[in-house]
């Protein structure tokens, strides 16, 4: 007789608006300059280009954060606290929170994306690798408000987990793609979900430090060309979302370091004058003007800790490669 393992609860808290996001586009396509918000990157064809960026040799943040968790992680377990709630932020394929249970021992797995859809098929598989381990799968937007509402607060009731300590797991510097405003509001309501457990929760995050231009820029831009097809796809996706006439082959990927600013910017650059048409406007483009699409933030690790205490956390430590490239903090609620 084989027993079946139960398949894991799923929450869909977010709803797309597309008129939103059509207002989104138009706004900020009739700024100068004109900008896209990153999120656009991400459809079907976007993530899976993502993903083929984590591979390539210039793109070091994957694999140098990897090597940190494999190097560190029983010194990691010593400070973040077993039988916890793993909040993992951004979960996709959830393997990177996945290759930490077994260090991390939490009594709880929540996988949080933007739809469960990315989640069912992963998470399904996982809780058959670990039957023991309460899991659950939440559509949210995390960007736009992170918080722990009725929905999760009763599933948790109901489990072993309901008073453990609360872990939130942010990886792959994804907290770069937020400007430091809005990096700091994601924190300060990180907080707040790691206090609204008992004692002992806190933020394990992965943070991208700067480092020479020379380093930085082929990350952005690299030979492959798998960065530029990235960030073109995005004209894609936005002529689907809005009904416009982009044409990709007409824009050249730009991915520059902007000392200053601590950031990869990545933009599209119009190769000649276009006109851009879509339903109720257009804009004209000169040759050479600009289409931000991405910043990518790289923190010095002082400056990042000095972010962890304004959002409120106690005194936080890191973990780093040998060249000092890549962080791993936890920052004690
Ligand atoms: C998802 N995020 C952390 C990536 C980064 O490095 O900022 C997105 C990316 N953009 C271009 N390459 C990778």
């Amino acid at each position: 007789m084989t027993i079946q393992t139960p398949a894991p609860p799923f929450i869909q808290l977010h709803h797309e608006d597309r008129a939103a996001l059509r207002d989104e586009l138009v706004a900020g396509l009739l700024e100068t300059p004109a900008h896209i918000a990153p999120k656009f990157l991400y459809d079907a064809l976007g993530s899976r280009l993502f993903d083929a960026i984590t591979e390539l040799p210039e793109y070091y943040p994957t694999r140098t954060e990897a090597a940190i968790f494999e190097q560190f992680g029983a010194e990691m377990a010593g400070v973040v606290p077993g039988g916890s709630i793993l909040l993992d932020l951004g979960a996709g394929s959830c393997a990177k929170a996945a290759r930490l249970f077994p260090v991390l021992r939490p009594a709880a797995y929540v996988a949080i994306d933007i739809s469960v859809d990315y989640l069912r098929d992963t998470l399904q598989q996982l809780q058959k690798q670990h039957p023991a381990l309460a899991m659950l799968g939440l559509g949210m937007d995390f960007s736009a408000r992170f918080s722990i509402g009725a929905e999760v607060a009763d599933w948790l009731s109901d489990g072993p987990a309901a008073q453990a300590p609360r872990v939130v797991f942010y990886p792959g510097s994804s907290i770069g793609n937020f400007n430091p405003d809005e990096a700091l509001a994601l924190l300060r309501q990180a907080h707040a979900v790691c206090r609204s457990g008992s004692a002992g929760g806190g933020l394990l995050i992965g943070v991208d430090r700067a480092k020479p231009k020379a380093v930085l820029e082929p990350a952005y831009d690299d030979a492959l060309g798998v960065t530029a097809a990235f960030n073109r796809n995005l004209l894609l996706n936005v002529n689907r979302v809005l009904g416009a006439d982009f044409s990709p082959a007409a824009w050249q990927h730009v991915g520059l370091f902007n000392a200053p600013l601590s950031r990869i910017e990545m933009h599209l650059e119009a190769t000649t004058q276009q006109t851009v048409c879509w339903p109720g406007g257009q804009r004209v483009f000169g040759a050479g003007e600009r289409l931000h699409t991405e910043s990518s933030y790289k923190w010095p690790p002082e400056a990042f800790e000095a972010l962890l205490r304004e959002a409120g956390f106690g005194q936080a430590r890191h973990w780093s490669d040998a060249q000092g490239w890549f962080s791993v903090f936890w920052a004690p609620a």
